[in-house]
């Protein structure tokens, strides 16, 4: 019975992770850490709090006693690393937590797992530490080409510095240790339960809520969308089967404009809930400031290497998703009431 430490499993992709994990297998036990910052959220898990072999601790991954106690106290197999602060327009505001969580975090996760997991000739048999990371890492593309895993590290925000950042301390402990790691860098993902910060959610929020829908710059930045268990299942396979220190890229060639995604969203909520949703909703605002113009990722690699495919096209994954959030409105409710309104007001008060 493997033993999984998956940390920020209370946010979006931890939790669709840990869902998919126990509805797949009934011979693994996940240890769920989470700090619960505004992004983390119990309601997330509520389909399996019960289940045995599954249990929620909150702790701050950059809290050397917590964590090392952890790895003591229990015998941890795999750690899945998916704690980070996420969000780039708050990395722009607010660049020290994440330095601090995605950097330190990081390197105090890979510490307390040596020290449990190194033997005088090595590491025990069977231990890997993989570090979810991001297509952001590699910068930014023109009009044609995609990010492969040689591509240069060249990251632009706060955010995806930190998380170039906490790669190459990942890169130090496999070169210098020989420590068991993976790491992948996924696209955008999207699906269920994440925090309306991010565009798709928030397009849907705004739509149902009939607020403007702020579009950056010209909206024609262009991101590769990932349906989050697609996602998972990617994460899965590498913790299984990757090979030691390498890094995975994960996508399905699902590239859109921003302003395509709007207008999908509108047409939906438009056609199926109502009519009254309409395109002179969107507002063009000021950009963001170091816009990535486009990312799109090579996923070769993990195809031909682990026979990774993804099974959700953009417009079946949209349309699962809008739905999602129509079936959850308490979910979405319980966060409009709660300081994510503070954020919007001041985040979107001057666009
Ligand atoms: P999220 O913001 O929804 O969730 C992050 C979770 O981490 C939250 O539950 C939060 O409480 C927790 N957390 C934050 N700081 C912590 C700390 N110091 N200690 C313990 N827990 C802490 O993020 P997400 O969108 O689910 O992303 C998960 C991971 O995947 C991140 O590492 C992110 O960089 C990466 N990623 C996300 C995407 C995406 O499209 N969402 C794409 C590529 C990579
Ligand atoms: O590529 C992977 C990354 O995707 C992850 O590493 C990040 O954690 C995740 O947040 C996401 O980053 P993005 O910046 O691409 O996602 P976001 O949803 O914030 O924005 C998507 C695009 O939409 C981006 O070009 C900015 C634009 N946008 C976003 C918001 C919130 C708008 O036009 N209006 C908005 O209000």
């Amino acid at each position: 019975m493997k033993t999984y430490l998956v940390t920020g499993g209370a946010g979006f992709i931890g939790s669709n992770f840990i869902i998919y994990m126990l509805n797949k297998y009934d011979d693994i036990k996940i240890i769920n850490v989470d700090k619960l910052t505004y992004a983390g959220n119990l309601e997330n898990l509520r389909s399996v709090q019960n289940n045995l072999n599954y249990k929620f601790v909150q702790a701050d991954i950059c809290d050397k006693e917590s964590i090392t106690k952890l790895f003591e106290e229990n015998d941890i197999d795999y750690v899945v690393n998916f704690a980070a602060e996420s969000h780039v327009d708050r990395s722009i505001r607010e660049p020290e937590v994440f330095v601090k969580t995605n950097v330190l975090g990081t390197v105090n996760l890979l510490n307390a797992a040596k020290n449990v997991w190194e033997t005088e000739d090595g590491f025990k048999e069977g231990k890997k530490y993989l570090q979810v990371s991001t297509d952001e890492v590699y910068g930014s593309l023109g009009e044609t080409g995609y990010f492969m895993e040689t591509t240069s590290i060249d990251p632009h925000s706060p955010y995806s510095s930190s998380k170039a950042s906490a790669d190459l301390m990942v890169k130090a402990y496999y070169d210098t240790y020989k420590m068991p790691v993976n790491i992948t860098r996924c696209s955008n993902n999207y699906g269920s339960y994440q925090f309306p910060e991010k565009l798709i959610p928030l397009i849907i929020n705004n739509c149902l809520n009939k607020k403007v829908l702020p579009v950056y710059g010209d909206g024609l930045n262009v991101r590769d969308w990932l349906y989050v268990e697609d996602h998972c299942k990617a994460i899965d396979m590498v913790i299984n089967n990757g090979r030691l220190g390498e890094v995975y890229n994960i996508g399905g060639h699902n590239e859109r404009t921003n302003i395509h995604i709007v207008k999908t969203i509108i047409k939906y909520l438009s056609e199926n809930v109502d009519n009254t949703i309409k395109e002179e909703f969107i507002k063009y605002v000021e950009d963001r400031k170091g816009h990535d113009r486009r990312y799109g990722i090579d996923p070769t690699k993990i195809k031909e290497e682990l026979g990774w495919e993804p099974e959700t096209t953009f417009e079946a994954g949209i349309e699962k998703t809008i739905q999602w959030y129509l079936e959850n409105k308490e979910w979405m409710d319980n966060i409009n009431s709660g300081e994510y309104q503070n954020y919007y007001n001041k985040m979107y008060q001057t666009k």
